[in-house]
């Protein structure tokens, strides 16, 4: 790979590091203190079937830094082509989610396929990494009480009953490929389904900025091709967890939105909007949970609606200094 000139892509999120595009097009290059744990990682789940791109090559640059370079996937991911077919505020294209569900169903095939043996002391380490558990309570010292923590522990306990399998931890649309998952850089243990059973229902998370949003007929017929794919491998529908992923999902997307200066102002834009909306639908999500046992993500306000009916005035909106 000498002599290859690479630009740069951009700064990972929620790390140190960066992705690289070779000129040609062809592969990408990771860059960051992890990454040759990384690089082992997505060779190790290649060999067991798991539809990622293949690693090219490893390394440290000059600098003394470590790199991997990972073949390109070819088009684009799922969430750029949605964005470019929808309409504002539109339908998910049908192609699009025919795509997601043709891919997590060759994931979740792969990961059902290589189980591995859960236990109470994984599946807690999995909410904790999974769900940035720590760095929640720390960024909303309000939010953490001792009922909240029970009703994820009660989430974390019915997991117990699914296999664990290697994850991605960051499986969604964005990145999602026609022929494969990228970007392993947060992977771990999850319970089977985990990545591909909420992929549809965690679009809300953005908040409407997106241009498309799922309809509840793409939602269904998306988690019953998950569902179908794992028969006979599992002796459980993966789509009976949806609840459960969805409290560690909503922490997932909470953890890292605080804004160094906490100054909400009055029209929500900007960073301490995406925080406060979070914080909603977390909140709101274990509310769901604790009373259903399950959540229905049709329920959550989109972004503008939040904006309009909630902003200063629900109590899991306005922070007290902590
Ligand atoms: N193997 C790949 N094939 C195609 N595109 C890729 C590949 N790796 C990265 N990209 C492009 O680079 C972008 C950033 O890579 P990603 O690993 O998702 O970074 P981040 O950790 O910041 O989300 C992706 O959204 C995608 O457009
Ligand atoms: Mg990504």
């Amino acid at each position: 790979m000498t002599g290859e000139t690479w630009e740069m892509v951009q700064h990972r999120t929620g790390g140190d590091g960066a992705v690289w595009r070779s000129c040609d097009g062809r592969r990408y290059k990771r860059t960051g203190p992890d990454v040759l744990a990384e690089a082992a990682f997505l060779r190790r789940i290649e060999a067991l079937g798991y539809p990622v791109p293949r690693v090219l090559d490893e390394g440290q640059n000059e600098d003394g830094t470590a790199f991997f370079v990972e073949e390109a996937l070819p088009g684009s991911s799922l969430h750029e082509m949605a964005d470019r077919l929808a309409a504002a505020g539109g339908a998910l294209d049908a192609e699009v989610a025919a795509t997601a569900a043709k891919v997590s169903a060759e994931l979740l095939r792969a990961q059902a396929t290589h189980p591995v043996a859960t236990s109470a002391k994984l599946l807690a380490e999995f909410g904790e990494k999974a769900g940035y558990a720590a760095n929640v309570w720390a960024e909303n010292p309000d939010l953490d009480t001792p009922h909240r923590r029970a009703v994820i522990t009660s989430a974390l306990r019915r997991l117990e009953s699914l296999p664990l399998c290697a994850s991605s931890l960051d499986y969604g649309l964005p990145n999602v490929f026609p022929t494969g998952v990228i970007d392993w850089q947060h992977h771990g243990l999850a319970p089977v389904g985990y990545d591909v059973v909420p992929a549809l229902e965690i679009i809300v998370f953005r908040g409407g900025t997106g241009r498309y949003s799922p309809t509840a007929v793409q939602r269904a017929a998306y988690l019953t091709a998950v569902d179908d794919a794992v028969v006979p491998l599992l002796d459980q529908r993966p789509s009976g967890f949806l609840g459960e992923f969805l409290v560690v999902k909503s922490m997932f997307f909470l953890a890292l939105t605080r804004p160094a200066e906490a100054s909400p102002d009055s029209t929500l834009d900007g960073k301490a909007g995406k925080w406060l909306y979070r914080r909603h639908l977390f909140t709101e999500c274990l509310e769901q949970y604790e009373h259903a046992g399950t959540v229905d993500t049709a329920a959550f306000p989109s972004f503008a609606e939040f904006r309009q009916h909630f902003a200063g005035r629900s109590e899991s909106t306005a922070p007290n200094d902590p």
